[in-house]
């Protein structure tokens, strides 16, 4: 019989307390990212920092919806480039000549033929950039302007830190991989592979 009405008692208390306290929240924040907004006025960040850890990568500034962060540096990590060594002239003129096949390595399994080829992405007139799909130059350490055009989505995710990867650290300066450092532009997919722990040879063996 005591054991009841003090366990009423506690139940009455406690839903008390919390309408009690939610209000007083509803009433000081519209909404939570008022709350995170208005709480963390008064921090400054944080005193440490991945400088140290992203020091031995060549990184380079970006800003993409308003959001400031590095990405690594590409020109130097692409084998081929300058592609004007030998890309001396707009791309029609040497697919008339008689030219040994080059990039055979490079085999395209994007989007369909209807929708992408080379010169989606290159700029056959000066194949040191990419270019947009209204021609305009695009930077080869900026490929991610490349992607967004027709993957906003992720695009967008990443700016925020939600695709992608940040390198080393959490703690700031930001440095993110970027589009390339994971998907390979000619074939972004990712093979389908199972669980290192799940072993098919044991999952046959015991049934
Ligand atoms: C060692 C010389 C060489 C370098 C360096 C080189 N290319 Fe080429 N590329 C060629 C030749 C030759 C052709 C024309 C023959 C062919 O289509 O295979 C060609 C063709 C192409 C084509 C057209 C392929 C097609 O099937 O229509 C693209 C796109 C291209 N190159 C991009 C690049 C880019 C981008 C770079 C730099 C990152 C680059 N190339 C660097 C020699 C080179
Ligand atoms: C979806 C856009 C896209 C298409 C389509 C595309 N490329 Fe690329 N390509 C890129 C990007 C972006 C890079 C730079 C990647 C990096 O930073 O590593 C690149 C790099 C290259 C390179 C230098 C890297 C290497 O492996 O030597 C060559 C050569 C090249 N592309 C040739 C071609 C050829 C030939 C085709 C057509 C068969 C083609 N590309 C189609 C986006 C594209
Ligand atoms: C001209 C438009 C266009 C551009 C530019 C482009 N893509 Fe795509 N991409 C497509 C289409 C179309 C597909 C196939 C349809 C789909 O899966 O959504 C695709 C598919 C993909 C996929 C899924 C592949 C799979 O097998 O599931 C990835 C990942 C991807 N793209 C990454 C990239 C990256 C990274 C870049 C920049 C280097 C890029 N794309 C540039 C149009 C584009
Ligand atoms: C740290 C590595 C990493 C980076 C950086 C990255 N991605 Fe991805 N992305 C992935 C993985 C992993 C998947 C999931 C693949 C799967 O489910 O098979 C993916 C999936 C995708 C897909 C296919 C989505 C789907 O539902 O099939 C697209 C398109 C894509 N990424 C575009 C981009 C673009 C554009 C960028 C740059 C703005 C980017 N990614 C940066 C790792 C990355």
């Amino acid at each position: 019989m005591n054991k009841c009405i003090i366990y009423k008692i506690s139940i009455i208390l406690c839903v008390v307390l919390c309408f009690s306290s939610c209000k007083h929240h509803d009433e000081e924040y519209h909404s939570v990212t008022d709350k995170i907004k208005a709480e963390s006025k008064d921090y400054h960040g944080t005193s440490i920092s991945s400088e140290a850890y992203i020091d031995h990568i060549n990184t380079i500034e970006v800003t993409e919806n308003d959001i400031t962060f590095l990405i690594p540096e590409r020109k130097g990590e692409i084998k081929s480039y300058s592609c004007t060594e030998c890309h001396s002239k707009p791309l029609t003129q040497m697919q008339n000549e008689d030219l040994k096949k080059a990039h055979w390595d490079i085999k395209l399994s994007h989007a369909d033929k209807m929708t992408m080829n080379c010169v989606t992405c290159h700029n056959g007139n000066d194949m040191d950039f990419l270019q947009s799909l209204t021609g305009d130059q695009i930077d080869f350490n900026a490929s991610h302007l490349l992607c967004s055009q027709c993957h906003q989505k992720q695009f967008n995710d990443w700016t925020g830190g939600a695709h992608g990867k940040r390198i080393e650290s959490w703690a700031p300066p930001r440095a993110s991989m970027t589009c390339v450092n994971c998907h390979n532009p000619h074939t972004p997919g990712f093979e389908s592979k199972w669980p290192e722990r799940y072993n098919t040879q044991k999952i046959n063996e015991r049934k």
